[in-house]
This record gives structure tokens, C-alpha cells and sequence, in this order.
């Protein structure tokens, strides 16, 4: 008898043979957005706010965006917006609610689906209602350029699928000896498992320039040195009290505070990945995300 696991691959290889990019009539195309995961090692290091402020920053540089709080028990980006949500992803996967009502928007205009157990769940669902949600999930998603999977951190089952499954996986850091050290023990882990994941790197909370530039070399060259792997950067942000203001009035940084340094650096990093879009058009969309979700049950 195939198990539950194989009976889903089974159903999401047939939805993945049927042609994309078309309308039944053919004529107008569908939207592949790119799928980014948001992960660290360490906790606490400026993931959920960096996702909010990056997704933000996009959507005003005219991608449409969505972000997925993904952080498996804890919600954080609508608490950050300040508008706690009563429903979740959950919802949806339960079936006591369609993907369509749980869509936020957000500042800007952003789209956010808050958190919740939800995903948890994915893998445990019977095959009939994983269609249901995955027609969802596909048709909803052509709305979109960019998706943004904001985790919880560490290395936890659920962090770790993600992570394999996005077309991106930007990975935040701060100096801190201890948050390099488990930002390298999750690319390692990642890379010995899934050879072809590709990481950005992110140092978050730096005094300046130089001090990112050396955080971020300090991961490149353990990188190279014992996984043979190369680590491009993304980019490095200040650490701003700022930052914590904004927390605290439950308003992104960039909005409040536009013109700190930290904003400036987090619109020149939207603009530097959009640029970068544009030179490599390959994407593998929501749909192969799902796939290669649901490839790592085993
Ligand atoms: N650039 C920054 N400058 C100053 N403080 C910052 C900066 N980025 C984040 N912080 C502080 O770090 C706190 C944690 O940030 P955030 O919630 O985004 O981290 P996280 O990585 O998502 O945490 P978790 O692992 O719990 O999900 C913020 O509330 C803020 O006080
Ligand atoms: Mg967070």
C-alpha cells in the first residue's frame, strides 16, 4: 500500500505535469513568483523584520508581494503590523476557511497570510483536502512577483523544509560570534542535504560597513573552506534603536522612520535583488515549491 507521503507526491507530480503558463484559452500569461525563505540560525536576529521592511520595500518598487509567516507557534509579522489576526493558514488547512478570506493586507499594500500551526499540518493532510489547498495556493499565488516565507529559527523540521523547498534561501546574521557560528550549522546542515539550495546572506545589526563586510566573510570563508560552497551576500544593515521603536509601536521601520540609515539600506537591498530578478528570469514558482515540499517527507 503507498504510503501517505507518496500518495501526495504522487498527487502534486500530476498537478506539476499539467501545463503552466497558459489559460485554458492560451491567452494571457500566469505569474511564477519568485519563492524566497527568510531563515537563521540563531533566534531573535532580525528575521520577521527584516522579511516586513524587505517585503515592504519591494512592494513600493511595484512587486506585488506576500508574505507567509511561516514561523510554525508563533506569530510575528501582524504582530509587528500591530493588527493581530484571529485567523490563520490553519483555518484554511482545517477547510474551515478558503485561502482567499485569510489574506491580509497589509502597509504599503503588501499581502501577508498570518501564522498559525498551520503548517505543521501539511504533510498530515488527507490527499482530497492537499488538492483542495494546493488549487488554492496555485491560482492564488499568480498574483503575485514575490513570495516571502518568514521562519522561526534554528533548525527545526519544519525550518528545514522550507529552507529546501524555496527557489532563495536568505540567510540573516548579526556579528555575534554565536549567531555566525549557527548561521554556518544550518547552511551546513541544508547544503549536506540538499546540495542546491541557494543561500543569501544578510547581516543584520552591524556598526558599519566594515563590520559587515567582516561577518559576512567570516561565513563565506568556512563556506568555501569545508563545504566547498560559495555564499553571496545580499546585503548588511545597521543597528538602529530605531528599529526597536518601531517594534514597539508596532509600525515598520521603513515607514516610520524613512530616512534613517537602516531604511535607506533596506530599499537599496530591494532594489539591488530586483535588479538581479531581472538578469535571471528562472523561477520555479509556487507549485514547484510545493513539489520539493513535499519531496523532503520522508
Ligand atoms: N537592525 C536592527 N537594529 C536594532 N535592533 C534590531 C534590528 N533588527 C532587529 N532588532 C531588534 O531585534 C528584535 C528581534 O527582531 P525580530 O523579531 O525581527 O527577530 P527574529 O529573528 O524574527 O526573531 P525570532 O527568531 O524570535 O522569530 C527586534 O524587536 C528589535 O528590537
Ligand atoms: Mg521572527
Amino acid at each position: 500500500m503507498m504510503d501517505q507521503a507518496q500518495a501526495l507526491r504522487k498527487l502534486v507530480q500530476r498537478r506539476a505535469s499539467q501545463p503552466q503558463g497558459t489559460t485554458p484559452q492560451g491567452e494571457s500569461e500566469k505569474r511564477t513568483p519568485r519563492v524566497i525563505t527568510i531563515t537563521s540560525g540563531k533566534g531573535g536576529v532580525g528575521k520577521s523584520n527584516f522579511t516586513l521592511n524587505f517585503g515592504i520595500m519591494l512592494q513600493e518598487e511595484g512587486m506585488r508581494t506576500l508574505i507567509f509567516d511561516a514561523d510554525i507557534g508563533m506569530a510575528n509579522i501582524d504582530v509587528l503590523i500591530g493588527s493581530p489576526s484571529s485567523v490563520s493558514l490553519y483555518h484554511v488547512l482545517n477547510g474551515s476557511k478558503r485561502l482567499e478570506e485569510i489574506v491580509q493586507v497589509g502597509p504599503s499594500g503588501i499581502h501577508y497570510v498570518p501564522g498559525g500551526s498551520g503548517f505543521k499540518e501539511l504533510h498530515e493532510m488527507s490527499s482530497s483536502s492537499l488538492e483542495r489547498f494546493l488549487d488554492e495556493l496555485s491560482e492564488w499565488s499568480e498574483r503575485y512577483d514575490v513570495i516571502l516565507f518568514d521562519t522561526g529559527a534554528g533548525l527545526s523540521k519544519e525550518t528545514i523544509r522550507f529552507v529546501a523547498a524555496a527557489d532563495e534561501t536568505f540567510v540573516v546574521t548579526t556579528p555575534e560570534p554565536t549567531a555566525i557560528a549557527d548561521a554556518y550549522a544550518l547552511i551546513k546542515i541544508v547544503h549536506t542535504h540538499f546540495p542546491d539550495t541557494a543561500f543569501r546572506i544578510v547581516v543584520n545589526r552591524v556598526m558599519d560597513w566594515s563590520e559587515g563586510k567582516q561577518t559576512a566573510e567570516r561565513l563565506i570563508s568556512v563556506a568555501r573552506r569545508f563545504l566547498q560552497l560559495e555564499l553571496p551576500v545580499l546585503g548588511y544593515l545597521n543597528d538602529d534603536q530605531h528599529v526597536m521603536q518601531a517594534v514597539k509601536r508596532q509600525t515598520p521601520f521603513t515607514l516610520l522612520y524613512p530616512n534613517i540609515q537602516v531604511s535607506k539600506q533596506i530599499r537599496q537591498l530591494a532594489q539591488a535583488f530586483l535588479y538581479d530578478q531581472e538578469q535571471q528570469n528562472t523561477t520555479r514558482g509556487i507549485t514547484g515549491f510545493i513539489n520539493r515540499w513535499l519531496r523532503r517527507i520522508t
